[in-house]
């Protein structure tokens, strides 16, 4: 079994900061992959879902919102702070159990709802933000 998820041009806000982020989140999450189907050590998995807690990025993002005025800066954070949730859920699973074929399921789940956040809540705020920045500079 192989998942992939390939990072998809049409993801870019054209903002440098989040895009890398988002980015190496999609990277990283293809390294989980690769690690829960080839049986790799539980350590190996653990620090790819230390870095997949996206507190950083979610702090980076909601810190750029705030900075440019943005209107629905709380509502985005309250999704930021749902998927964190779900996010620690999932650190549980792989305390109690550990890297089993199950966490690479839920994994699989949790990563499917970032990719939505980005592409419908983060990409919505995008032309705001790359506006705003812009006018900054001018
Ligand atoms: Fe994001
Ligand atoms: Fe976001």
């Amino acid at each position: 079994m192989t998942i992939r998820f390939d990072w998809d041009p049409a993801l870019e806000t054209g903002i440098p900061e989040l895009d890398i982020q988002h980015r190496e989140l999609f990277r990283r999450a293809n390294v989980l992959f690769a690690a829960c189907v080839t049986g790799r050590g539980a350590e190996e998995i653990r620090s790819v879902l230390d870095f997949l807690g996206t507190h950083l990025h979610f702090r980076t993002e909601e810190a750029l919102l705030t900075a440019t005025g943005f209107s629905a800066v709380a509502a985005h954070a309250r999704r930021h702070a749902s998927l964190a949730t779900d996010f620690q859920r999932l650190l549980r699973h792989l305390e109690s159990v550990g890297p089993r074929e199950h966490l690479l399921i839920r994994t699989n789940g949790f990563l499917l709802k970032e990719l939505r956040h980005i592409k419908n809540e983060d990409l919505a705020f995008a032309p705001f933000v790359r506006a705003a920045v812009a006018a900054r500079k001018a």
